[in-house]
């Protein structure tokens, strides 16, 4: 399994701390939850903070945008190396154009579906997409219990994705602990992002090997 830890559950007033406890763990990716307060109900961190983040992480940056208008901050995204950006669906007027803009600048694109947005919706779009991110809770916040049906959602989206021949990864982001992790893994996700598993942990490390096991 690989595993995306999401800085949303580090502690923010020793940064550089924390992000050296994911560069010297078995961590794939370090997950970056960005919220504006208009497409989801908080405000976490933004481009200022990304670029340092950047500076100091040793694992590719896998960015969640949670905004309005994504669209707006490819070249942004861009320019912090990022290796994933995931755009919600839901806030895409045009999803297959930001797709495309998102390769254009040289990244992978990722498409994110809320809890309750059917996987029927990638379609038309599977087959161009590197990454699938499924939330198992509402977006917002860390911390909140794990949505059930998401296991549902994967075995769909990987049925889905054989039918399409997509390599399409399958991420699952929200209330992800070992026992869900478990679920997640026999229901064939790809990727698991995992916040407060981690990061609320005296053993971050052993947090990450415990999903990297799965
Ligand atoms: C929620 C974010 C998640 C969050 C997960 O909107 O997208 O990445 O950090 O946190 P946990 O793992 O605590 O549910
Ligand atoms: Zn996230």
């Amino acid at each position: 399994m690989k595993v995306s830890p999401s800085l949303l559950a580090a502690d923010f007033s020793n940064l550089s701390k924390e992000i050296a406890k994911i560069n010297s763990s078995e961590a794939d990716y370090l997950h970056l939850d960005v919220m504006d307060g208009v497409y989801v109900p908080n405000i976490s961190f933004g481009f200022p903070v990304m670029e340092a983040v950047s500076r100091i992480s040793e694992k590719p940056l896998d960015v969640h945008l949670m905004t309005v208008e994504p669209q707006k901050w490819v070249n942004r995204v861009r320019d912090i190396g990022a290796e994933f950006m995931n755009v919600h669906v839901e806030a895409c007027r045009h999803l297959d154009r930001t797709v495309y803009s998102i390769h254009q600048a040289g990244m992978k694109a990722g498409v994110t579906l809320n809890p309750a947005t059917p996987v029927s919706m990638l379609v038309d779009i599977i087959s161009e997409l590197d990454l699938v991110l499924l939330m198992s809770v509402n977006p917002g916040f860390g911390g909140q219990p794990f949505i059930m049906n998401t296991l549902k959602k994967v075995r769909e989206l990987k049925e889905l994705r054989s039918k399409s021949g997509s390599k399409a990864f399958i991420e699952i982001d929200g209330g992800v602990n070992e026992t869900t992790g478990k679920l997640l893994a026999e229901a064939g996700a790809d990727i698991l992002v995992a916040g407060s598993f981690v990061f609320n942990s005296d053993n971050p490390k052993e947090r990450i090997d415990i999903l990297k096991s799965l």
